[in-house]
């Protein structure tokens, strides 16, 4: 897909990390980027740095989803490329000692069903709402191209950490729907992939170098090379490539410095 002022794209969770590197690039590019984020502030104003329009959209309720889609639409015309990197997650080891009776307890399965729903399910909410306005656009080259949907998975969804069952487990759900819905899409020619970033630093990582720079130097260490964080523009530039490149499809890749998460 060439990527040029006439294309419109819809990032989400893009007020803030990956996300935000992903929409600027875009921006930076000519395209028209709708930023959809529940956070209001960080969102308009990045919006308005980057010339694009922000939609105050929370992903885990359908109605506000479909309203983002609509007013994106309004201001910018049918998206062709959805970058979705906003995410509604919790973590809980499956059973750990409980301090306060000094007995065991084990995860609530309601945590696993919140994930599920803010990793998983809009993911999917997204997509296919994103799916259902691309179909009917015009294509967009010979190939017969209409549009890229782009997920963030997660390293995790590979090798999860102690106390990722969920956050990997939902994460893992979202690379095994890429390629149905590659698949699914195949003849609107609509592609689907998810990167699977490693460590990146983004602001829930730079929380934790504000709480232990230890720790979050030891995070750096662990990549094979380069030994430290991902930035947020490689990630972005990484994007870029899946939009641009047509043959890029039903794949989830990581991009991760070579890292396979130890079990702690
Ligand atoms: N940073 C990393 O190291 C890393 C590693 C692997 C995967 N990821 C994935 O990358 C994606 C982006 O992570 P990030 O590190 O950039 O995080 P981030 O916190 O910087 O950005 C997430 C954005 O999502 C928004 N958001 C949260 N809840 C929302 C909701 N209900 N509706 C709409 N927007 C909402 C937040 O306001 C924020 O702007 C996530 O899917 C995350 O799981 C990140």
């Amino acid at each position: 897909m060439k990527i040029d002022n006439t294309l419109a794209a819809v990032v989400t969770g893009g007020a803030s990390g990956l996300g935000r590197a992903s929409a600027k690039a875009l921006a930076d590019a000519g395209v028209k980027v709708a930023i959809f984020d529940i956070s209001e502030e960080a969102g308009e104003t990045f919006a308005a740095e980057i010339g694009g329009v922000f939609c105050k959209v929370n992903i885990l309720d359908e109605e506000s989803v479909e309203a983002g889609f609509a007013r994106a639409r309004a201001t910018h015309g049918q998206e062709r490329v959805v970058v979705h990197c906003a995410v509604v997650a919790g973590g809980g080891k499956t059973v750990s000692f409980d301090k306060t009776t000094g007995g065991f307890k084990r995860m609530a399965t309601e945590q696993i069903a919140k994930t599920a729903e803010g990793v998983f399910t809009a993911s999917y909410r997204v997509a296919a709402i994103a799916a259902l306005g691309m179909a009917t656009a015009e294509p967009l080259n010979a190939d017969g191209e209409r549009g890229c949907i782009v997920f963030t998975s997660s390293a995790a969804s590979q090798d999860g950490q102690i106390g990722q069952v969920a956050y990997g487990g939902g994460k893992g759900a979202v690379n095994a729907m890429v390629l149905p819905m590659a698949r699914d899409l195949m003849d609107l020619g609509i592609r689907v992939n998810a990167i699977l970033p490693g460590t990146f630093a983004t602001p829930p990582m730079l929380r934790v170098k504000e709480m232990n720079e230890a720790v979050y130097e030891g995070l750096g260490r662990a990549v094979p090379f380069p030994k430290r964080l991902g930035n947020p523009d490689e990630f972005a530039s990484f994007v870029l490539e899946l939009v641009r490149n047509t043959y890029f499809n039903g794949q989830c890749i990581r991009l991760d410095g070579g890292i396979r998460m130890p079990p702690k």
